[in-house]
């Protein structure tokens, strides 16, 4: 919840902590009176409450305005169906029972609070006061916390600071704000102003007696000045309150008797005078449905109204006449037998009567749409789908905050206007579709294959020396034939190599040593990894680890070709990767736009089959326990090798459970 929209409940509640400690001027009671000049002020003075003519008036009304600014701008009126003529004394006091009362001269009521007490409170009524709070607020309070009665849940025509009127979303009972019938006549006119949620979603409306007038959403996108600016909505339980969400103390939202939404603003730039801020609705196109069904507004060329692809005026010459209320009717009737489809329109301002189906994809959501028979348009937002029954209203173009509207229309139409909608979509997924078809075939053929293949590898006698996918575990004894290419190097061997382990030769540092770049005349250039931790297992233990783990070869994984140890010191030595690390490409900016989707695809690919590798196919299970991007080397060809693998088995950590003692690594 915005600051803002929060801080008018806050600076309420304070004051009705400060309740007690009013001045005595402020409040009515029993005995005590306004009428005629005199008036109530509020404690700090903003406020201030009585009777009031207006300019060319015979009538009488009990008011609050602003008490800090020369002109008198009433915010709220009591009796506005009730005016007292002028020749008659009214007086505002507490009644009998206990209700904020107007009464004439002759002591008849002419206005109440109307409060229905509880038996409890009728004992004690006589103790109710009514009080005008410093936020505009008069109340009738029992006691000296029991606010029974607000004027700020019966507003007139004026929203201000602090004030908020509800909504209730379960029994659809609501405020209105109504306005003033002219300008010096508070009698409630012919326009009001509210909110309506229907199925999920709130709308603003400005109604012109029983018929909307104007429509505006509750959109959440507050970067264009709009109305939504000022106004917000909060909803606590089951209650939308409507209130103000420019925090500003001389600002005033008005209902005008022409149905104009405006915000007023006081002395803006020197001129000691009220100023429009903002006004809704501005164009004619804002009103409401104002090109009929299936019309779309917006300011163009050939007029304000266009009928939606697929369809024609209902009254083509009121439409050419500039009538364009009787709206428009489909040119083809829709199939209903799964030939209807969607048209796709840009930048919409989505219809009236939405109806909302909840958290979808856009394609569930054309689905929902296409079962039901009177489903004539659907929209999707983030996460909501909303369909439309019947006549669409109330759309148009428009040029910020605009939504993609699907809107339903025969097939013909698509081809009539070169298939533009949704369909062609639904062209290239079924095209997809078939492609990953062929492609799960061919994977599936392939991977038969490729069992087949172990097998008969795994055959003895059958091996054709293809080790790029197996390795060649040389049967028999641990250390065999392949065994000499596991070589074991002299500490001072791996001194020459490294220029005594020169800075300017470190490759990195890894979890477990630092890494040095090196030259052997067996491999050429190598990567020597001087480990630092020590192993919880013997050496000889560790040897025939480091063996095994050397015969493990496969294209994406990086070959151990051998070792050094001496004393502490434990040193491997694998081959030398020139592209470094996979981590370096991935999050250096120069280097990330190397990497395309097809290298990407082959990495992913590469680090899948060296896991498959470890975990299935070799003689050895191994898991690897620290499996991160930069443990995973490239080569000139940007093919993935798989580091530090085993690293979990040298160091003695049990790996034949399932479960691990404590998270490693990655
Ligand atoms: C007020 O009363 C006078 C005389 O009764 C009448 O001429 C005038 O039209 C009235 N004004 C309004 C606004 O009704
Ligand atoms: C006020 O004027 C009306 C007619 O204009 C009259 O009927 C009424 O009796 C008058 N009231 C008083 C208190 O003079
Ligand atoms: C006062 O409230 C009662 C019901 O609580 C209602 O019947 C009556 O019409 C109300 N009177 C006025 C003047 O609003
Ligand atoms: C309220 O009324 C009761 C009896 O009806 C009376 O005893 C009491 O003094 C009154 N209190 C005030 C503040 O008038
Ligand atoms: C309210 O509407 C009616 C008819 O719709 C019209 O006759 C009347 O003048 C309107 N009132 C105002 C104050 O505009
Ligand atoms: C609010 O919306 C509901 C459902 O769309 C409708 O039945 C009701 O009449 C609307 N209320 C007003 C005041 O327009
Ligand atoms: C105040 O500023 C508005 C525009 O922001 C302008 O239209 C108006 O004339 C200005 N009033 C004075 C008194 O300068
Ligand atoms: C269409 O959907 C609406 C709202 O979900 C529902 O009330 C109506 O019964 C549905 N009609 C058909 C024919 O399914
Ligand atoms: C909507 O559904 C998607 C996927 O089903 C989910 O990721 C997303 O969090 C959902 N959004 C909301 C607001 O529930």
């Amino acid at each position: 919840m915005k600051l803002v929209t929060v801080l008018p409940f806050l600076v309420v509640i304070f004051l009705c902590f400060c309740l007690p400690i009013l001045p005595s001027q402020t409040i009515v009671k029993v005995g005590k009176s306004i009428t005629g000049n005199h008036k109530m002020v509020s404690a700090g003075g903003s406020f201030a409450l009585g009777f009031f003519t207006p300019v060319n008036s015979n009538f009488t009304y009990l008011g609050i305005w602003y008490n800090t600014i020369p002109e008198q701008t009433v915010v709220w009126v009591a009796n506005r169906e009730s005016p007292i003529p002028q020749n008659s004394t009214a007086v505002f006091t507490i009644g009998d029972d206990g209700n904020l009362v107007i009464f004439d001269e002759k002591r008849e009521l002419i206005w109440s609070s109307n409060v229905s007490f509880t038996t409890k409170e009728l004992l004690t009524s006589n103790s109710t006061v009514g009080a005008l709070l410093d936020d505009g607020n008069l109340i009738l309070r029992h006691g000296e916390s029991n606010i029974l009665w607000r004027s700020f849940q019966h507003p007139s025509d004026t929203l201000i600071r602090d004030m908020r009127f509800h909504f209730n979303k379960i029994s659809g009972q609501q405020t209105l704000i109504s306005s003033w019938m002219r300008n010096e006549d508070p009698r409630p006119g012919n326009f009001s102003f509210g909110i309506n949620r229907s199925e999920g979603r709130t709308s603003y409306y400005i109604w012109n007696q029983n018929s909307v007038y104007y429509r505006f959403d509750d959109s959440k996108k507050g970067y264009t000045l709009g109305i939504t600016w000022y106004i917000s909505t909060v909803t606590i339980n089951e209650n939308v309150y409507i209130t103000l969400a420019y925090y500003r103390s001389l600002l005033r939202v008005v209902l005008n008797p022409l149905g104009n939404l405006q915000v007023m603003v006081w002395n803006r730039n020197g001129s000691n005078e009220w100023n429009v801020e903002f006004q809704a609705p501005q164009a004619k196109c804002e009103l409401y449905a104002h090109c009929g069904p299936f019309g779309s507004c917006g300011i163009r060329s050939s007029g304000l109204c266009k009928c939606l692809t697929g369809f024609e005026p209902r009254f083509s010459t009121d439409w050419a006449n500039g009538k364009w209320n009787g709206g428009c009717a489909r040119k083809i009737a829709l199939g209903w037998d799964g030939g209807d489809r969607f048209l796709k329109h840009e930048n919409m301002k989505l219809p009236d009567h939405a109806i909302s189906l909840g958290n979808m994809s856009t394609r569930e959501c054309e689905t929902q749409c296409i079962r039901n028979c009177s489903c004539s348009a659907y929209a999707c937002s983030i996460n909501a789908c909303f369909i439309w029954l019947g006549d669409l209203l109330d759309l148009g173009n428009v040029i910020t905050d605009g939504r993609a509207l699907y809107v339903r229309v025969h097939f013909s139409e698509l081809i009539a206007h070169g298939l533009s909608g949704n369909s062609a979509q639904r062209y290239k997924i079924l095209t997809a579709k078939i492609v990953s078809a062929i492609f799960a075939i061919l994977l599936l053929v392939s991977i038969l294959a490729f069992i087949f293949k172990i097998k008969r590898l795994k055959r003895p006698g059958k091996m054709d020396g293809d080790s790029a996918l197996v390795s060649s575990v040389p049967s028999g004894s641990l250390v065999g034939k392949d065994d000499m290419k596991f070589l074991q190097y002299s500490l001072q061997n791996i001194r020459d190599a490294t220029n005594n382990f020169h800075e300017d030769n470190k490759l990195g540092k890894g979890g477990f040593g630092p890494v040095f770049k090196g030259i052997l005349t067996e491999f050429g250039e190598v990567a020597i990894k001087r480990l630092s931790r020590r192993s919880s297992q013997g050496l000889e233990e560790f040897m025939n680890e480091l063996k095994l783990i050397a015969h493990l070869q496969h294209k994406n994984l990086v070959s151990l070709l051998g070792c050094c140890v001496e004393g502490e010191e434990k040193i491997l030595i694998y081959e030398y990767m020139p592209n470094c690390s996979l981590d370096k490409f991935l999050f250096d900016p120069t280097l990330k736009v190397k990497l395309d989707w097809v290298t990407r695809f082959g990495i992913i690919e590469g680090i899948a089959h060296g896991m498959l590798y470890l975990h299935k196919y070799s003689r050895l299970k191994v898991i690897h326990r620290d499996l991160k991007a930069s443990n995973i080397l490239l080569d000139q060809e940007m093919i993935p090798k798989i580091s530090d693998f085993g690293m979990a088995r040298i160091f003695g950590i049990d790996q034949t459970q399932a479960n691990t003692k404590r998270v490693v690594g990655t």
